[in-house]
């Protein structure tokens, strides 16, 4: 990808472009993980037989690199990361990627495709993919003991152009995106399969996500297909506490970020039929930190929830706060920020 010019940084999608190069260990049992490597190549050396391919062996991160109001870079909440990696490839059996392989993977996938750092003050920034497989071969179901962990990135754009707007989502009831005990939270490829049929059915009705309810008794919110949900009433910032939604790291920092500025954080069960009570929604997660929420359509039942045609005051500040420390521009008081020195 050539060098842009400062709005074209501004035009990019929330999408893949192609950088200079990308991160890769491997590891086999006898042998551990191997040392880092740098590749220029866009694909992966992938056994026909490979468990990723068959079995779901697959898992993978997202978070965002930032080039500052200062000039520095900044990669956001690389440690909490790093466990939700880890804990992904405890889940499937996966060899366990190291605290440092994985730092020193993000930091040096940016260091090496710094001309594809956006600049500062066009609203697009540098995502990074870790993304692990199992390439262990087999007929039979069984874990993988040899794994590719590569990391690579992309510069995205603003993930709303022309400024943030409420988008629609719509539940679903009739498929679930993980099983009650299932593998919801954890970030591992099937997840994302089982969310596409209903995606598409949203999507049919000009909404952007799904949001699912718990897989149980169809009765509490969940989260939708790529974000965390959650809501703003009477100073309270209110959010579904869940073992079948994964972890939103951007949920996390939003819940300190809303203590910060005085609001009370509820992290509990939210039944549906309160979702008429709320005076804003939203989806939150690292592509848009948030996502207004203007309508909601109950797929089954018809019934439609109606919220404000712009973003609500309550979810502006939050995502301006977040965006502030991100950029370098709001004191970062929780140490969220790696500093990538270069
Ligand atoms: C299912 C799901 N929930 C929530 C999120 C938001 O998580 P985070 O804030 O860590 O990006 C994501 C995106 O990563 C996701 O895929």
């Amino acid at each position: 990808m050539m060098e842009l010019a400062d709005w074209e940084w501004s035009e990019l999608r929330f999408d893949y472009y192609k950088t200079d190069c990308n991160i890769r260990y491997s590891y086999a049992p006898d042998q551990g993980w191997s040392p880092m490597q740098i590749s220029t190549d866009e694909t992966l050396p992938v056994p026909l037989a490979a468990a990723c391919l068959h079995y779901g062996s697959s898992l993978f991160e997202g978070l965002k690199a930032f080039r500052g109001a200062d000039g520095r870079v900044r990669i956001f909440r690389l440690e909490e990361t790093v466990k939700r990696l880890q804990a992904s490839a405890e889940r499937l059996c996966m060899p366990v990627p190291t605290r440092e392989m994985i730092i020193e993977a993000c930091t040096e996938v940016v260091r090496r495709n710094l001309r594809h750092l956006p600049p500062y003050g066009t609203g697009a920034a540098m995502y990074l993919r870790p993304v692990e497989i199992g390439t262990s071969t087999s007929f039979g179901v069984k874990p993988s003991d040899e794994a590719l962990f590569v990391v690579f990135c992309s510069p995205v754009g603003p993930y709303f152009k022309g400024g943030i707007r409420p988008i629609q989502v719509a539940i679903d009831r009739e498929q679930d995106r993980v099983a009650a005990h299932g593998t919801g939270d954890v970030k591992i490829g099937a997840n994302y399969a089982a969310s596409l049929l209903p995606y598409r059915h949203a999507r049919a009705l000009g909404c952007a996500s799904v949001l699912f309810l718990d897989p149980k008794e169809h009765k509490y919110l969940d989260e939708c297909v790529a974000a965390n949900f959650f809501a703003i009433r009477d100073g309270k910032y209110i959010t579904p506490k869940s073992q079948t939604i994964l972890p939103s790291i951007t949920n996390k920092t939003l819940r300190q970020v809303a203590l910060d500025m005085g609001l009370e954080v509820e992290e509990r069960l939210i039944p549906v039929e309160e979702l008429s009570t709320f005076e804003e929604c939203g989806c939150c997660g690292t592509g848009a930190i948030i996502a207004p929420i203007g309508k909601i359509i109950d797929m089954q039942t018809g019934q439609e929830y109606h919220y404000t045609d712009s973003v609500g005051p309550v979810s502006y500040k939050l995502y301006q706060h977040l965006l502030d420390i991100q950029y370098g521009v709001e004191e970062d008081r929780h140490s969220w920020n790696t500093i990538v020195e270069l």
